[in-house]
């Protein structure tokens, strides 16, 4: 049963059950629906309170269910049918109320909730709007500015802000059943205020919502869901409630069956999959209780502030007295940074770094239970550190390694017991790029592994498992890219073109500029070093701008000159100086055509990629893509993007 009643005297409990997170699929729906005519008819119940089962309160709509037509009973008519229920219902919020969810909650007469729960309608983030009255009843409880917040962004909102804003009429604290109970009890003793639909809504001036349209376009990025939301926010406070109800699930139907909702769709449901891949699901990952990060460079800082964010001890170790301190400053940059913006407090921070040992000596590493080894992109220096891992780390500590394009399978060549060694590939700035992959040498046992992907749920990061080749998953993408991208400069399209393609397609930058911010000596030692090695890598446009000199924005120039302290890229006559004899007369192409030729060119590597079996499916190619290279999320990726799903 996915529904039950209860009864507490003259208060009914109706509890839902529908794991994992009571979502409402049509059994829930019909089930609810039934509960309210039982209840109306009972005169023993006066009141009634409406609780969860599980970790969660109704966290929205079976997202399952939006490729099918909608069966009945629709949400919007079991939202109404609660709030107009012959007694009041009180909905008792545990975890999150979602969508949906939060909508139920909105037809009920109160809203109790638990100080850690949250509400929040996320609609957007599925390229849809609330479908059952989230943007018409939110602004009726808590004001059109609020509800703008709430429903364009798709962020959750913890419950004491909530009751502050009134979206939540009690925050409780102890047994949650206990507490509605109690509510509805002291409720029934007063007047009961309107339900949410006849409350009255103040209407914000013209002004006000050319103001939110500004703000809602830039923070969408180029997702159509905000600025529809918008729409139906506007209507929700200057028409009447049934019009402006019309209007929010005709504009949800349209988007329900968007490119763009399907999109999102994949990437949810693709975030979900490849933290638990089914191989390992019967695997236990080794407990994770200290870490140690090996270089604190741009990287180890980053990964140790990761690893600090997440609660665990780290030992931090460089090669010697100003290193470490460098190591530490940039630690030290690094939460400064989050204080400056409001998302630490001092002493936070200061407890970040503080559970930092920083040391040259390896002897601190005997306990720890992970290194992850950061130290310059070269193999001599990679192996002579884990020769020292080897000597110093318990026999069951996983040692991992971040090199970007070196071959694991050398690093580990001198690591006893390499069943214990992976590769764990983070992502520029570590602590916040949400891309691990996973790198397994064909030793690395199934429980380190298991490891790999159950500290990636614990720095809260996509893992996606990659097989061994050059530049793994994403960087080997990144190369093809870049290389297509300087076929159509060699051709004749201008370089400011393909940018002002990629971002009309849904990047925050394109190729070129990116390359400026980044620094384009990275790839060129890294091409260098192949040739070195004897390998044929053809000479790129690239290598001629830094032999140059031009390595980007931090020598004033790469692909575009840059203005002393201005970072906005202007088109380079030197550049086209120095590329005079590598292209061809001026060529013109549709800036449409462009990003489609670029992405069916990811999409093509991305293809070499799983027929290598480097990646095990085009969904873990789109979340390398999305969460590692700024793909626009809304495409669901380039291979969803070009029709590779699977
Ligand atoms: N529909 C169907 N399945 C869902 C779901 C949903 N709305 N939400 C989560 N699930 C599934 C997941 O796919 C996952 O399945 P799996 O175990 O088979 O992989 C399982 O539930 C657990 O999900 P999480 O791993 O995300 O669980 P957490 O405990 O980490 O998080 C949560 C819980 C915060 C509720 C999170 O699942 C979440 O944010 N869910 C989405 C909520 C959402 O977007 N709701 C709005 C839906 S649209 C809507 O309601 C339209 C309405 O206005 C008409
Ligand atoms: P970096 O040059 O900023 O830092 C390397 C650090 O390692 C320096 O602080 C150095 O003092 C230290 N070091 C060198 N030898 C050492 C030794 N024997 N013992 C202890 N410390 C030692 O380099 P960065 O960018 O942090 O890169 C580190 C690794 O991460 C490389 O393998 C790189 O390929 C990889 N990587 C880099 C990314 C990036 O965007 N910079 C992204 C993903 C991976």
């Amino acid at each position: 049963m996915t529904v039950t009643i209860a009864r507490q005297g003259e208060i009914a409990v109706v509890t839902v059950d529908n794991p994992p997170v009571n979502a409402l699929s049509q059994a829930l729906r019909q089930g609810l629906w039934d509960a309210v005519g039982t209840l109306d008819a009972d005169p023993e119940v006066r009141a009634v309170v409406l609780i969860c089962a599980g970790r969660t309160f109704i966290a929205g709509a079976d997202v399952t269910e939006f490729g099918k037509p909608p069966q009945p009973p629709h949400l919007p008519d079991l939202v109404d049918r609660i709030e107009g229920a012959a007694k009041p219902w009180v909905a008792a919020i545990h975890g999150s109320a979602l969508g949906g969810g939060f909508e139920v909650a909105m037809g009920c007469r109160f809203r109790v909730a638990l100080p850690d729960a949250s509400v929040g309608l996320p609609e957007v983030t599925l390229g849809i709007v609330p479908g059952a009255s989230g943007t018409v009843r939110t602004p009726r409880l808590a004001g059109a500015e609020l509800a703008v917040e709430l429903v364009t962004s798709g962020r959750p909102m913890r419950a004491q802000k909530a009751a502050v804003s009134g979206l939540i009429d009690a925050v409780v604290t102890g047994d949650l059943l206990d507490g509605a109970v109690g509510f509805a009890r002291e409720a029934l003793t007063r007047p009961l205020p309107a339900p949410v639909s006849a409350r009255p809504v103040a209407a914000p001036d013209a002004a006000f919502w050319a103001e939110k349209e500004k703000s809602v376009t830039k923070a969408a990025k180029g997702a159509a869901a905000p600025l529809r939301a918008l729409d139906c926010l506007r209507k929700a406070v200057e028409a009447p409630f049934p019009e402006a109800m019309a209007y929010e699930r005709a504009t949800f139907l349209e988007l329900r069956g968007s490119d763009q909702a399907a999109a999102l769709r994949h990437v949810f449901f693709a975030e979900r999959t490849a933290p638990r891949p089914a191989a390992l699901r019967a695997v236990d990952p080794l407990p994770l209780r200290r870490a140690a990060v090996i270089g604190g460079g741009t990287m180890g800082a980053g990964i140790a502030a990761a690893l600090r964010g997440a609660g665990l001890p780290v030992v931090l170790v460089e090669r010697d007295d100003d290193a470490v301190a460098r190591g530490i400053a940039n630690l030290r940059g690094i939460f400064d940074g989050a204080v400056r913006r409001g998302r630490l407090g001092t002493a936070q921070a200061e407890e970040l770094v503080s559970g930092v040992t920083a040391t040259t000596d390896y002897a601190a590493l005997a306990d720890v239970d992970l290194v992850i080894e950061a130290v310059f992109e070269e193999i001599g220096v990679k192996q002579a550190v884990f020769e020292q891992l080897g000597r110093v780390c318990r026999a069951d500590a996983v040692l991992a390694t971040n090199t970007s394009y070196l071959d694991p399978r050398k690093i580990a060549a001198g690591v006893p017991g390499s069943e214990r060694f992976i590769g764990l590939h983070f992502f520029s700035p570590a602590n916040v790029m949400k891309l691990l992959e996973i790198v397994p040498v064909p030793e690395t046992s199934e429980q380190v592994l298991a490891t790999g992907f159950a500290l990636a749920r614990l720095l809260k990061k996509i893992p996606v498992r990659a097989g061994i080749c050059e530049g793994f998953i994403g960087n080997r993408i990144l190369k093809r890219y870049r290389a297509a991208a300087e076929a159509l400069v060699r051709q004749g399209v201008a370089i400011a073109e393909i940018d002002a393609a990629m971002r009309a397609y849904g990047f925050a930058m394109g190729p070129f500029e990116a390359q400026d911010l980044g620094g384009l000596d990275i790839a060129y030692l890294q091409r260098e070093g192949a040739r070195a090695a004897g390998q044929d890598v053809p000479e790129t446009l690239g290598d001629i701008l830094v032999r140059a000199g031009r390595k980007g924005q931090k020598t004033g120039g790469g692909w575009y000159d840059y203005v002393p302290g201005d970072r906005k890229p202007q088109p380079s006559s030197t550049v086209t100086g120095l590329l005079a004899g590598q292209i061809a007369p001026v060529a013109t192409m549709e800036r449409n055509a462009i990003a489609a030729h670029l992405v069916a060119e990811m999409a093509a590597e991305g293809q070499a990629i799983l027929t290598e079996a480097i990646a095990q499916l085009p969904a873990d190619i789109d979340l390398v893509e999305i969460h590692g290279y700024g793909f626009p999320r809304w495409r669901g990726g380039p291979m969803f993007a070009t029709g590779i799903r699977g």
